[in-house]
């Protein structure tokens, strides 16, 4: 199993940016575990507290709510969605994460396969009533996180809710770090036509030293 070196991988990330090749790369993260869910450098093992938070406080009214997750990982908050009652599809675009997910939860509800944010099935199209997204977005570089983030929208069903989780910074600050954290207003770039912000946070997670980042809900009203 090869060693996570950072500066191996900051400079691996920026070379396929610098070659346009932004989504090129996941895969090897995933293929580098060598089949172990564990060895996924990126991978909290589970459900983002924040999520749970979420869905503690807001519990389903009805049955048939649909959830997608993007960019998946190894499936801990999507196992959250569903244990909160969701009908849940969650899509990666590496198809070793999808794999490590059909293996490490074989029982599961959860609707795993191998899909790309920027070509999704057209029946997704305004189909969900939750777009749930962990740290997808600051993988990706420049034009691509205004794609990401108008994709995720055109997901969404209305009365539906965006839940965004990621890495922040301040304005002027971190601009080449490796992942790109968003600051303030590229987050309210979700602000826009009938979506309104329902809530936002910001916060340092547990690491050390403690890592900024916000937890974003956004409502469709039409
Ligand atoms: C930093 S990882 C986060 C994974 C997971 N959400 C988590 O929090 O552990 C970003 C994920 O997004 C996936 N991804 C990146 N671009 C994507 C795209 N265009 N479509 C679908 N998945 C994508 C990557 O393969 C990777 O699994």
């Amino acid at each position: 199993m090869k060693e996570f070196d950072p500066v191996a991988y900051e400079k691996m990330v920026k070379s396929y940016h610098d070659q346009d090749r932004p989504t090129d790369w996941f895969d090897s993260i995933y293929t580098d575990a060598e089949g172990d869910h564990e060895a996924v450098f990126w991978a909290d093992l589970e459900p983002s507290p924040y999520l749970l938070k979420w869905l503690k406080n807001n519990p389903l009214q009805c049955a048939g709510r649909k959830a997608i997750i993007i960019g998946c990982g190894v499936g801990d908050d999507a196992e959250a969605l569903s244990e909160a009652g969701y009908e849940v599809t969650a899509f990666d675009i590496s198809p070793e994460a999808i794999r490590l997910c059909r293996n490490r939860y074989p029982a599961s509800k959860v609707d795993y396969l191998v899909a790309d944010l920027f070509d999704y099935p057209s029946p997704w199209s305004e189909n969900f009533d939750l777009v749930y997204e962990c740290n997808t977005i600051q993988v990706l570089p420049g034009k691509y996180r205004i794609q990401a983030r108008d994709a995720m929208i055109s997901l969404l069903a209305t009365q539906g809710h965006i839940l965004v989780s990621c890495r922040s910074r301040l304005t002027g600050e971190q601009e080449d770090d490796i992942p790109l954290p968003l600051d303030r207003k590229e987050i309210d770039g979700f602000v826009q036509r009938s979506l309104k912000e329902e809530s936002f946070e910001a916060y340092d997670d547990t690491q050390d030293p403690p890592v900024p980042h916000f937890f974003a809900v956004y409502k469709k009203y039409l």
